[in-house]
């Protein structure tokens, strides 16, 4: 049954020219991009994106990370989107993140203040409807 996700490349990912490269293993896997916008997210949408963090320890750093640049927002179709994404994205950690990943091929530690991992997915299919609905909401009507 094909499926949808949403992929964003975070801000230090357009920031370090990377946008590309990640687009180019989406589309290499084999997925279908159904939407691509490069935007500058607002608070209101990234409270709602991260809407299940709040009150954590990173939540603040997070948003204000997410809030200091253009991200790339991208919803890509196929069969078990979802998991394959994930798959291809690696740990969130991305100094010990697999090899052959995004993160692990292209990222690492820097000193800031929330974790910057280049990319995010949805992980599950409830999430991927919530998320596209917020980024996308024209998808969803
Ligand atoms: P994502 O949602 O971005 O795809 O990443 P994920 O599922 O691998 O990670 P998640 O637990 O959902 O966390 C969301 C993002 O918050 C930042 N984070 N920082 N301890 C920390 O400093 C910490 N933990 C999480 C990362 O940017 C992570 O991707
Ligand atoms: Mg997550």
């Amino acid at each position: 049954m094909t499926e949808r996700t949403l992929i964003l490349v975070k801000p230090d990912g357009v920031q370090r020219a990377l946008s590309g490269e990640i687009l180019s293993r989406v589309e290499a896997k084999g997925y279908r991009l159904v939407a691509v916008e490069l935007l500058h997210a607002s608070r209101e949408v990234l409270s709602r994106h991260y809407a299940e963090h709040e009150g954590k320890p990173f939540y603040e750093p997070l948003v204000e990370f997410m809030e200091s640049g253009p991200t790339l927002a991208i919803v890509a179709e196929g069969e078990r989107v979802i998991e394959g994404f994930r798959s291809l994205a690696g740990a969130t950690d991305p100094t010990t993140a697999a090899p052959g990943t995004i993160r692990g091929d292209l990222g690492r530690h820097w000193p800031t203040a929330v974790i910057q991992n280049l990319v995010h997915g949805s992980d599950s299919p409830e999430s991927a409807a919530r998320e596209i609905a917020i980024w996308f909401p024209e998808l969803s009507a």
